[in-house]
Order: C-alpha cells, then structure tokens, then sequence
C-alpha cells in the first residue's frame, strides 16, 4: 500500500486525511520523524505550505501533505494572516488570540473577514500542487457558542452561521478547509500518481 505522510501534529486533520485516502497507508509525520519542524517564513498560507510539504517529502523521499491556515481580517490589513496562531506572542493561546482580535477590533465598524486554507502535495520527483478553500464571513464583537477551535467563537459566515456552535462535521462541509480537501479529492488525476 501506497504511504503517505501528513506533514501535521493534529490528530484531527490526519484522520479527516485517512479518511479520503482509505486505498492508502497514510500516517502523521511525527510517527516517522518525531523531530519534524520546519520554519514558517513564507509570507503567504500557500508559501508556507509549500515549505513544509517540500522538506517533509525531501527527508523522506515519500509522498507528503502539510496544510496552513489562518484568518484575515479586512480592516486590519490582512492582520493576523499567516500569523493566526501567534497572534498574542510566543506563547499564544486561542484565548488570548481571540482577546487580542477583539481589542484591535473595538469600535471598528468593518468586521468583514476570511479564513484561508491551502493544502499542498509534494510527490517526490513532481512538482508540488495545491488546493485552496476559503470561507468569509464577520468578526462578532463576542464570543458565540462552546463548539470549534482558534477564532471560531468569534466567526460569523457570510450565511449568518456561527462557527461556535456548528458541530465539526457540519464545519466540514462548509469550511475552508472542507473546500481545499474537497478539490484534492476531486483530483482523480493526483490518485493515479500516488498508484504508481
Ligand atoms: P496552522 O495550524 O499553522 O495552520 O495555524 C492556523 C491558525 O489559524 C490556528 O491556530 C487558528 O488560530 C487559526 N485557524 C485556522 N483555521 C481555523 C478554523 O477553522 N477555525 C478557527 N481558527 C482557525
């Protein structure tokens, strides 16, 4: 069976990632190479998604998916962007990343904001691909709902849905990150690649 490296800690995003690859034997990269770090330097999500699928692939020579994510607030420039998780500093908790979006947002009338999401494949041998899935909507001026990670008690979508009080699957089927599996699974062409 074809491997395939998660180039993620997260034990939800490799079991959403076994899931759409059930033909093949796919596995976390810390089971393989417990000291995997790469630094994120890119300016963009995809950059940054890129740098990790590549090094990953490299020190393996396997087939290897990494993901990147973040939110991006309109009136604060794009803020925080590729910097989503650590926002507040070093040691960064979704709470005080959430404080700090809610303090730089007081009295600010445009709330408009997205999340992004890129997926990238590196094959060895070919050249990397990747998907990209968003999902926009407002930044609340308070925490909504019990359910989610990071931002979204803080996130309304475009459809009036909170994001704090969705269930992970039903975030799944409308989320930024739904969207960028969705297109990857849709890549019959990249199954028959990893056939070969
Ligand atoms: P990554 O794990 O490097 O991609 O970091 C992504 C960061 O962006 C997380 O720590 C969250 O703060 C934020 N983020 C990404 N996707 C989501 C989401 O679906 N909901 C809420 N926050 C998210």
């Amino acid at each position: 069976m074809t491997k395939i490296v998660i180039a993620s800690g997260n034990k939800g995003k490799i079991n959403d990632f076994k899931a759409i690859f059930e033909d093949f034997d796919v596995v976390g990269i810390k089971e393989i190479l417990p000291e995997f770090d790469v630094e994120e330097t890119g300016t963009t999500f995809r950059e940054n998604a890129i740098l990790k699928s590549e090094a990953a692939a490299k020190a393996l020579n396997l087939p290897v998916i990494s993901d990147d994510s973040g939110l991006s607030v309109e009136a604060l420039e794009g803020r925080p962007g590729v910097y989503s998780a650590r926002y507040s500093g070093e040691h960064a908790t979704d709470e005080t990343n959430n404080a700090k979006l809610l303090e730089e947002l007081k009295g600010v009338e445009n709330r408009a904001a997205y999340f992004t999401c890129v997926l990238a494949l590196s094959i060895p041998g070919e050249e990397t691909i990747t998907y990209e899935g968003t999902l926009a909507g407002e930044i609340l001026s308070k925490p909504h709902g019990a359910n989610g990670f990071g931002y979204d008690p803080l996130f309304k979508t475009l459809k009036g849905i909170y994001l704090g009080e969705i269930t992970s699957e039903e975030k799944g089927e409308i989320s930024h990150r739904g969207k960028a599996l969705e297109k990857l699974m849709n890549d019959t062409a990249v199954f028959n690649k990893l056939k070969k």
